[in-house]
């Protein structure tokens, strides 16, 4: 994503690029050792930058997530490059050949017993880079399906030696099942994709299902934050995320529209009006 592109073109960019299981490269990864019960001593090398990004499933409708999770079967490999990042193409190798994954084993990469927190689609990762080196003792995982931007958010991680951050290339509708449930500390989804035309409204991440299903992601007392500058997509959220019965408002309405505290991430800069944005910030309970 250039600097230049507007959602809808981020948008477009995203719903027709495509994966080339061809181009898969699996030799320069080397294997964990089966007794080793972290990652952090792994010598896995960077994959190759050139190699095609992913299909979306929305679009193609070719993989299907809902049946994914197996506790009989094993965890989904993530095996950080670096221990930093993850590209779609080593988790599309698995899809190839393994319908079933049990929950990701999150003290295995990060190597400790600290909570864990998710932000869903990072952008260029300013926003995770800001929560991780300002939370040094906890655990973040950011989730990005647009590999440009992607790549930029991992060499920020890189560039900060963010220990506690891991950046993973890949539909977060996926990753969420695999998280076993009342796990993280807290999800942000900053600025989702709006989806702005009518047609293409079904689109978007934060529908009922979803939201009640980050619910159930979260440990009691954990915290769902929303932040959007798109009215249309506010009222829908809004409409949907007080039907969730797991979360509960941290402020006295629905939502905020004016906070000062909150980091601002390349799309509150570029797109939040003077009338600020839609905060939502609610607790499971
Ligand atoms: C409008 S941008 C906001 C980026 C960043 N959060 C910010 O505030 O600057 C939305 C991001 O979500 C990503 N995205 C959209 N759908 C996604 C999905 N299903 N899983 C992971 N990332 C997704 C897009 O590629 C895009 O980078």
């Amino acid at each position: 994503m250039s600097k230049t592109n507007s959602p809808s073109e981020l948008n477009k960019a995203t719903a027709t690029s495509k994966k080339d299981s061809s181009t898969e490269q699996n030799s320069n990864i080397v294997e964990l050792n089966e007794n080793s019960s972290c990652q952090l001593n792994s010598n896995i090398v960077a994959s190759n930058e050139n190699q095609s990004p992913i299909f979306i499933s929305y679009r193609q409708g070719g993989v299907r997530y809902e049946d994914i999770l197996s506790k009989d079967a094993d965890p989904l490999k993530l095996e950080f490059e670096e221990n930093i990042l993850i590209s779609a193409d080593k988790i599309w190798d698995q899809l190839a050949t393994t319908s079933k994954f049990n929950y990701i084993n999150f003290k295995s990469i990060y190597c400790d017993d600290n909570p864990v927190n998710l932000e869903i689609g990072i952008g260029n990762g300013e926003f995770l880079a800001h929560i991780g080196s300002s939370n040094p003792h906890e655990n973040f995982l950011g989730l990005e399906v647009f590999k440009e931007v992607f790549l930029k958010a991992a060499s920020k991680i890189r560039k900060q030696e963010l220990k506690n951050c891991r950046v993973v290339q890949f539909d977060t509708a996926l990753i969420v099942r695999l998280i076993e449930d009342n796990y993280l500390n807290s999800i942000y989804v900053n600025f989702p994709d709006p989806w702005p035309k009518k047609a293409h409204k079904k689109r978007r991440l934060l529908k009922t299902h979803f939201i009640d299903q980050l619910a159930s992601k979260l440990k009691i007392g954990g915290t769902l934050y929303i932040a959007t500058d798109h009215d249309d997509y506010a009222a829908e959220i809004a409409e949907n995320i007080v039907d969730a019965k797991q979360l509960k408002s941290e402020y006295d309405s629905v939502y905020v529209r004016n906070i000062t505290d909150y980091f601002h991430t390349k799309y509150y800069r570029k797109f939040v009006s003077t009338d600020g944005a839609y905060f939502f910030k609610y607790k499971r309970i």
